[in-house]
């Protein structure tokens, strides 16, 4: 738990900075007129103030392109525990640009330090399931890969929270809103180093059998950890035919085309289902959906955001992530469609469709906990074995973050063009994901990281489109296909 405890805040930082510049969006916006007018003697054009803040906004998930890219750089050069160790002076830097922003007139520095702080980010998805993975049995590897996303939501509800005006929300306070993010940092720096490196990591790449084996007993609680190295030193040795796999060869490789493919649909599916559209501009879209207190509403779709991660948690070992997945999007397509009606009507003056829109803005966000939030983060990990697994979370953590950046920067304009259908696009793609995750992802609850590549080698054996891995896996365990 100290290990588990200590890498997810890293994933706290990034749902933080997710969420931390909903709030205060109109007082910042007075601070860029402010210096604007300070530097120009005239006031900023309001073409240049939307062009600007978007720029704050999405500058983010650019740095979190970047960052997610390099995970493989640093993970099996330094190890997991230094790499998440490291990655926090971007935290201190970018701190220091938006915290002192104000006190400096500008905003160049809050918008670099939003970069840096979204580079971190960035790494911290790929570094925190992956170590969170590597140290977990197998047995709760679902549960410990889901703290990472409790990690984010409760980041996001932290942000949210602060941003009231009457806490760190107004216009002498917003600088210290910002700089917060330094408080996490320091205390991963303080409890890291008293952390275990990934047993995993030491045997497998390292070749370190006696430390891999002293951590384990650690981290495991017992002597009996022979299975663990067993199971580690066959995935090593069949690792030192398959040397380590760079990301071309991902694609190239029949063993791995099919898992990559799943891995980066997983990832699309999470974003494009329009979970950010409602943690970027749920305060708007409450608004206009005739809420009395967007704010709080938006606060209350935290809350609930953060509940159903935690239920999440406790059933994601138990039902298996494949039903979990198919429930989530489902429940987020129906959602969709009440959000979308409840809008609709709105505009013919029906004013107690406001509440409806709460109630499915709400299920929409409770459905993305049950599955599509938590389970992308760790699953990627759990389709690869040890050598393409660097590669495969930089891929995937690229994908997601680009994916992100296009709805973070998209939405308003295809909001314009669609008006109170807009979630309709949402819809139609929920859908299409569930028919891919119904026929193409396989159940990865309580195999071992060598059996599921396994699945997988077996299932490109027999030509990819006769058998999905999902059918394979099946066939392998003698399990319902629809488990
Ligand atoms: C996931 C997504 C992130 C989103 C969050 C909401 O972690 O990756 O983009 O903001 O869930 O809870």
């Amino acid at each position: 738990m100290l290990a588990v405890g200590t890498a997810v805040i890293g994933s706290l930082q990034f749902g933080y900075n997710t969420g931390v510049i909903n709030a205060p969006q109109n007082i910042i916006e007075s601070f860029y007129n402010e210096t604007w007018t300070g530097r120009f003697s005239e006031s900023i054009s309001q073409a240049t103030l939307t062009a600007l803040w978007s720029l704050s906004v999405a500058i983010f998930s650019v740095g979190g392109m970047f960052g997610s890219f390099s995970v493989g750089l640093f993970v099996n050069r330094f190890g997991r525990k230094n790499s998440m160790l490291g990655a926090n002076v971007l935290v201190f830097i970018a701190a220091a640009f938006m915290g002192f922003s104000k006190l400096a007139s500008s905003f160049e520095m809050l918008i670099i330090g939003r970069f840096i702080v979204g580079l971190y980010s960035g790494l911290s998805t790929g570094f925190v399931p992956m170590y969170v993975e590597e140290i977990s049995p197998t047995s709760l590897r679902g549960a410990l890969g889901t703290l990472h996303q409790l990690g984010v939501v409760i980041g996001i509800l932290m942000a949210q929270i602060f941003g009231i005006e009457s806490i760190l929300g107004n216009a002498s306070l917003w600088p210290l809103l910002l700089g917060f993010t330094v408080l996490p940092a320091v205390l991963q720096c303080a409890l890291l180093p008293i952390c275990p490196e990934s047993p995993r990591y030491l045997l497998i790449n390292c070749n370190e059998e006696s430390k891999a084996h002293s951590v384990l007993v650690k981290l495991r609680g017992t002597d009996e950890v022979n299975e663990d190295i067993q199971e580690m030193k066959e995935e090593s040795q069949k690792m030192m035919r398959e040397k380590t796999v760079t990301i071309p060869e991902l694609f190239r490789s029949p063993v791995y085309r099919q898992p990559i493919f799943v891995a980066i649909m997983l990832q699309l599916s999470q974003q494009l289902s329009g979970i950010n559209a409602v943690f970027y501009y749920s305060t708007g879209i409450f608004e206009r959906a005739g809420v009395s207190q967007p704010v709080y509403a938006t606060i209350g779709a935290g809350v609930v955001n953060t509940a159903f991660t935690v239920v999440s948690l406790f059933v994601v070992e138990r039902m298996g992530r494949r039903p979990l997945y198919l429930i989530g999007l489902m429940g987020m397509a129906v959602s969709a469609v009440f959000l979308t009606t409840a809008m609709a009507l709105l505009v013919s003056h029906q004013e107690w469709m406001s509440y409806v829109s709460i109630a499915a803005i709400f299920s929409f966000v409770a459905f993305f906990e049950i599955g599509p939030g938590p389970i992308p983060w760790f699953i990627v990990a759990e389709l690869f074995s040890q050598g393409p697994r660097p590669s495969a979370i930089a891929v995937a953590g690229f994908t997601n973050w680009s994916a992100n950046f296009l709805v973070g920067m998209g939405f308003q304009y295809v909001e314009q063009l669609c008006g109170p259908y807009v979630f309709i696009i949402f819809t139609v793609l929920l859908l299409g994901f569930f028919v891919f995750t119904y026929f193409k992802v396989p159940e990865t609850k309580g195999r071992t990281f060598d059996e599921i590549a396994a699945g997988f080698r077996q299932a490109a054996g027999h030509g990819a489109d006769k058998y999905s891995a999902a059918e394979e896996f099946n066939t392998l365990r003698g399990d319902d296909p629809d488990l």
